[in-house]
């Protein structure tokens, strides 16, 4: 199944490249929150041959199918996780897609095809960039972590959400090396999976943003969980807290809800 998946993000990963070079036709789902006809050829085109090739799996994806089917054995997908960048140009966006059996984590593809860079896990068998085996970092210093998180489109609008992110600033930025902000969630866990950061942080994630990245992440030894260092409910916690390990519950101690 992996392979073939990897062949299919690969087909849609052309019309990515195509639409990140031209123009576009933009909407706004939300006060910041854009969708381009990109997003939907692609999530269309995915759909089609997953749902062709993987009977036995319903699909959540999120421009066109965010809440139907039981999750279960799901195939979750975000057709251009960072659209912003998309947009602008700025070449930090991906396809994700996360299988699921049974409601567990069972492979995890994230293809930023402007970088052309392809992260990969199965579970139990280790995470992959471009078929080289990746690991998180060694580092359990806090001071000397660079920190990866995101700003909620809903801080727009909701002052509670902005607040949260300025607060969490005020409080991570003098205690670590420092702080991005790169603009794509999916790639973030990568990042941290890659040894790139050593933590990232953010709030009110969807599935789809998430659901290849945490087993990417979990494969190259890291550690995804809500704010209270509980297992991470990628459906209902509003708080993201990934990392090495090693300065998981700093960053954990650190953060206030
Ligand atoms: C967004 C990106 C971004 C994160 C937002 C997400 P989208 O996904 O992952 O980094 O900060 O919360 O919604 O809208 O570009 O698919
Ligand atoms: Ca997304
Ligand atoms: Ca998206």
């Amino acid at each position: 199944m992996i392979n073939k998946l990897i062949d299919i993000v690969k087909e849609a990963g052309s019309l990515f490249k195509e639409g990140y070079n031209s123009e576009k036709l933009i909407e706004f789902k939300g006060g910041k929150d854009l969708v381009t006809q990109y997003d939907k050829e692609i999530e269309k085109l995915l759909i089609q041959r997953c749902s062709s090739f993987f009977k036995d799996f319903n699909i959540i994806a999120e421009e066109s199918q965010n809440n139907t089917g039981e999750f279960g054995n799901s195939i979750i997908i975000d057709p251009i996780d960072g659209t912003t960048n998309f947009v602008n140009r700025v070449p930090h966006c991906a396809i994700s897609i996360g299988v699921y059996k049974e409601k567990k984590s069972y492979i995890g593809i994230v293809y930023n095809p402007i970088l052309n860079e392809l992260y990969s896990a199965k579970a139990g068998e280790g995470a992959y960039l471009n078929g080289k085996l990746i690991h998180v970092s060694s580092d359990e210093n806090f001071q000397t972590s660079l920190i990866s998180t995101g700003f909620p489109y809903t801080g727009a609008t909701n002052k509670n959400d902005l607040d949260w992110v300025i607060k969490n600033l005020q409080r991570i930025l003098p205690k670590c090396q420092d702080i991005r902000r790169l603009g794509s969630a999916s790639i973030d866990l990568c990042m941290v999976a890659n040894g790139v950061y050593e933590g990232y942080y953010e709030i009110n994630l969807k599935p789809w943003d998430v659901s290849a990245g945490i087993l990417i992440l979990e494969e190259a030894g890291g550690k995804v969980t809500n704010s209270h260092n509980l297992k991470y409910d990628m459906f209902n916690d509003r708080c993201t807290v990934a990392s090495n390990g090693k300065i998981h519950d700093k960053l954990i101690s650190y953060l206030e809800d």
